[in-house]
């Protein structure tokens, strides 16, 4: 078994993954292109600012860093006011279970997330209090693919990269754990995350029991 669980937020935890792309298409209409829902897929797990370069790209336009700082800023106020409104029903299915599942077996669980707004949200929707440590893009100098935000998490949780789960939605966030020497739980399209060492659909019906089997075929 593992000795702890590392969770990545946006798109494990909590469903925000549509106010990002709102945002987004909002900044990009300003800027006079389209930014599609299949273009977005780019953008998981990635930082602001380099969700931001994605964007710039795709629409060809090249600005100063300045200027870059100030859209980033635009991007991030309309991203909050979405989440104004924000409640426990962004939380994904079978997620509370899980974590309830986790606390009860004695394992411990921390969040590494790329978002600077993770801590915002988790406490908007009342879920911080079982992670024994949270680190988001306030904690961290590199975003994913570098480990960096999960090796501070497993740091914290006293443990070695190699006993830890981590759970992610992203590709780059599988690289990252991966890289970092983690066991990766891909949550979302094996197609997609076939970099990680198993995948889940979604945490409803996801179990300790079938983490377990899962478990056992790759450790
Ligand atoms: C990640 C999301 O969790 O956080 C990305 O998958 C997002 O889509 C990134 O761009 C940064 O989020 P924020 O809240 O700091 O702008
Ligand atoms: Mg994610």
């Amino acid at each position: 078994m593992i000795a702890a669980c590392i969770f990545d937020f946006d798109g494990v935890v909590v469903d925000t993954a549509d106010y990002h792309y709102l945002s987004w298409k909002r900044l990009a209409a300003q800027l006079g292109f389209e930014f599609t829902e299949k273009q977005n897929e780019a953008m998981k797990g990635i930082s602001r600012m380099d969700s931001l370069d994605v964007v710039l790209e795709i629409g060809d336009i090249k600005v100063s860093h300045k200027e870059k700082l100030k859209m980033a800023h635009v991007k991030n106020e309309w991203y909050k006011e979405y989440l104004q409104s924000v409640d426990s029903s962004v939380i994904l299915p079978g997620v509370v279970n899980f974590l309830e599942e986790l606390t009860a077996e004695g394992i411990p669980y921390a969040l590494g997330s790329a978002s600077r707004n993770a801590k915002f949200v988790m406490s908007k929707i009342g879920i911080e209090s079982g992670f024994a440590a949270v680190f988001d893009g306030n904690d961290t100098v590199k975003s994913k693919p570098d480990p960096e935000v999960f090796l501070k998490a497993a740091a914290a949780l006293n443990q070695e990269p190699k006993d830890v789960l981590v759970f992610e939605d992203s590709y780059k966030g599988i690289v990252a754990a991966k890289d970092g020497g983690f066991l990766a739980c891909g949550v979302g399209e094996k197609d997609i995350l076939h970099n990680a060492d198993f995948t889940i659909q979604t945490f409803e019906n996801f179990n300790l029991n079938e983490l377990r089997f899962m478990l056992a075929q790759v450790q």
